[in-house]
């Protein structure tokens, strides 16, 4: 009787070939996963894929813009063509743009919801089937602390990442039966290129990716449904649970929203 070799744990990342999604597909990798990394851009992804190889990994990159259905089904069919099964799934690729709400266009909502909402969207739809199958493994949503507690400028990204965020505490719930787990992650500021032009206050100082990352593997292992990262984000949260308008006195007085560097 023949048996198949055993198959590896295999995670899937967007948005892998930088900032958050590179710090989680290492610690992915490390943690002994063979990983499948997707972005756009080549150059970048075969950087970070030629890193992890480096360490022993076994990786998987490919080019994929998540707004686009048909590319995101591709890469979902490469991973299992290439690994067999699917444990861990990561939509993290995300985009961020300042728009004072007052003068936002429908192309600023609509560019948001692209990449963060649909994006994540279609990954959910393309990876669920392979999770269902198996009655097991995870989806990890990279939200932002944005959609907990809006900072102005932020209106038509925090939209897409709360979309996001209630379109995952509803799979959630759908999927527990199941026995796929939904974590929902909402960082504060992360030092990575996605908001290198941003200047922030001390108190909301930008935190490392990687400390995302070990938030997001805890969190695996506890199965836990939300990471708020890093903590003192929960402060703000519960005096704007408190009172909205304390919360926004809190933004205004601290000046959390930052400011833009000029070039
Ligand atoms: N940094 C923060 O302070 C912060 C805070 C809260 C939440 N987040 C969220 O965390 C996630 C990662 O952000 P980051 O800070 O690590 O940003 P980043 O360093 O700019 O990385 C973004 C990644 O997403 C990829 N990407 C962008 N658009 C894509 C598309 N349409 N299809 C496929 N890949 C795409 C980029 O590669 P290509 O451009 O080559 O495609 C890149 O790999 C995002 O969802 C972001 O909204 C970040």
């Amino acid at each position: 009787m023949s048996h198949a070799p055993p198959q590896r744990p295999t995670a899937l990342v967007t948005g892998a070939s930088s900032g958050i999604g590179r710090a989680i597909a290492a610690a992915l990798a490390a943690a002994g996963y063979a990983v499948v990394l997707a972005a756009r851009g080549r150059d970048r992804l075969d950087v970070v894929a030629d890193g992890l190889r480096a360490q022993g990994a076994e990786v998987l990159a490919a080019t994929c813009d998540v707004r686009d259905a048909g590319a995101v089904e591709d890469l979902v069919r490469a991973a299992v063509a290439r690994y067999g099964r699917l444990d861990v799934v990561v939509a993290n690729a995300g985009v961020y743009a300042r728009s004072p709400a007052t003068s936002i266009g429908t192309a600023d909502v609509e560019a948001a919801l692209a990449t963060n909402f649909w994006g994540a969207f279609h990954l959910v739809r393309a990876a669920l089937p392979h999770l269902l199958a198996r009655q097991a493994g995870h989806l990890v949503l990279m939200a932002s602390f944005d959609a907990r507690k809006t900072l102005p400028h932020d209106g038509a990204y925090a939209a897409a990442k709360a979309a996001l965020a209630c379109y995952a505490a509803a799979l959630r719930q759908d999927l527990r039966p199941h026995g796929v787990h939904v974590c929902t992650v909402f960082p504060g500021r992360v030092d990575t290129p996605m908001v290198d032009g941003l200047m922030v206050p001390w108190i909301s100082r930008k935190v490392a990716p990687e400390r995302v990352a070990r938030a997001v593997l805890g969190a695996l292992r506890r199965r836990r449904a939300e990471v708020v990262v890093p903590w003192p984000c929960r402060l703000l949260l519960w005096a704007d649970t408190l009172s909205p308008r304390l919360g926004d006195w809190l933004v205004r007085v601290l000046r959390l929203d930052g400011e833009a560097r000029s070039r």
